[in-house]
């Protein structure tokens, strides 16, 4: 059992200057993929990496990392990571943590002078969020991305331009690393929910995480005076969108009770308060714990989209966006987070992520895993909190369990 454990109050102070960064003063911060804000907050963790001595590394996706090499050169790596960029007005805890975290372990273990049998590598992905593209930087890395989705990126492609131009990357398509060179990947986030909350337990084990689809939905009927055109006479493409999000509310409620769906946004065109809306655009997005269970809901969501369209003799187009497979946890890298726990004194139940994360893009391609912290005031908003007690438990279990896996747990992850 190991008693190294990590520095809180260099974590601490890491914590409050980064959440500085694009702070929007109520506790949260706004710092979307490649936007100013995230720019500054890459620029300060690429300038803190350097100032601890350790190797800095920015791939062509823009991942930044703090890397400590084995003394064996040919060794893989083991990554730990999270993600800097934020949701638009999110909160300072999601992603946040769990880089400062990865990089904090990394110096407790270089400050220790411990020699491991793999490179040791802090990552930043970028945009996981998905303002951009969603799980951009990890599905670069793991060779997930592709062209087609860079072609036709879910914020939008002049978003995607400027933001590589402002990054200065060129193709990040180039990122990606031969699965090979990975022996795994461990991540330590928030829970966003309320299911560790009146101390269920301290850690949360993600045993796998949902997959996640998406559309944009278009609808199309015929734009009319608002005054002048009686109501069984219009072909409102408004209504239809409206139609559409009640209905699919009370498919996926009475239908797939283990599954979410979500219309983060609606668009009407032309847009005017005396025009019937001759186009309404839905941003739709599903999520659910297995791959038949996706599978199923998308088809049932776009049968629903044709008959609520035919019904009001609107046409429809759909756009897939970015999806992304559910993903099981490694079991051993689950037994290291337990085994850590457990060394720590720290209760831990098993949970499946509803948040979509990296682990899931490097579940694809190397043994990965991720805990949570307990944490209340919801998510991807600016009451998202969590306890500092908590922040730094997270920060010793993944200490603990890369140090686990070291030894028995993860000979099977270690072999060269
Ligand atoms: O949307 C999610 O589940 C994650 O926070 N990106
Ligand atoms: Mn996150
Ligand atoms: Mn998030």
């Amino acid at each position: 059992m190991s008693n190294l454990r990590i520095n809180p109050d260099r974590l601490l102070h890491d914590f409050n200057a980064l959440a500085q960064i694009g702070s929007t003063g109520d506790g949260g911060v706004h710092r979307p993929a490649l936007s100013e804000n995230h720019l500054a907050a890459r620029r300060w963790l690429r300038q803190r990496i350097l100032d601890s001595g350790l190797e800095f590394q920015q791939d062509a996706a823009g991942n930044h990392s703090a890397i400590l090499r084995s003394p064996n050169p040919s060794a893989r790596t083991l990554l730990l990571g999270s993600h800097l960029d934020s949701v638009p007005h999110g909160g300072r805890y999601d992603g946040a943590l769990g880089v400062l975290a990865a990089l904090e372990v990394v110096r407790t273990i270089r400050d220790a002078n411990l020699e491991l049998p793999v490179h040791l590598e802090a990552i930043d992905f970028t945009d996981e969020e998905g303002t951009l593209v969603g799980l951009l930087g990890s599905r670069a890395l793991t060779g997930a991305l592709t062209p087609e989705e860079l072609a036709n990126p879910r914020g939008g492609s002049q978003a995607l331009r400027d933001g590589l131009s402002r990054a200065g990357l060129a193709d990040p398509l180039r990122a990606v690393r031969a699965p090979e060179s990975l022996a795994g990947f461990l991540e330590v986030h928030i829970e966003q929910g309320n299911r560790l909350n009146a101390g269920v337990a301290d850690i949360g084990i993600v045993t796998a995480l949902v997959g996640i689809g998406s559309f944009q939905l278009a609808f199309t009927g015929r734009a009319d005076h608002a005054g002048t055109t009686p109501m069984h006479a219009r072909r409102d493409a408004g209504l239809a969108a409206a139609e559409m999000i009640v209905r699919a509310q009370g498919l996926a409620v009475r239908a797939f009770p283990d599954c979410v769906i979500n219309f983060g946004q609606a668009q009407f065109s032309p847009g005017a308060y005396n025009i019937v809306p001759e186009r309404a655009e839905l941003a739709l997005e599903f999520r659910a714990p297995s791959q038949p269970e996706l599978d199923a809901l998308e088809t049932a969501l776009l049968d629903l989209a044709q008959t609520t369209a035919a019904s009001l003799d609107i046409s429809l187009a759909y756009t897939k966006q970015a999806c992304v497979a559910p993903a099981p946890c490694a079991p051993q890298v689950q037994q290291a987070f337990a085994a850590a726990c457990d060394d720590l004194g720290l209760i831990h139940i098993p949970l499946l992520s509803g948040a979509g994360h990296d682990t899931q893009a490097l579940a694809a391609v190397c043994p990965a895993g991720m805990i949570f912290i307990p944490s209340t005031g919801g998510s991807h908003n600016p009451n998202e909190f969590a306890e500092w007690e908590a922040c730094v438990n997270g920060a010793n279990v993944l200490l603990g369990a890369v140090l686990k896996l070291e030894g028995e747990i993860g000979s099977m992850i270690y072999q060269s």
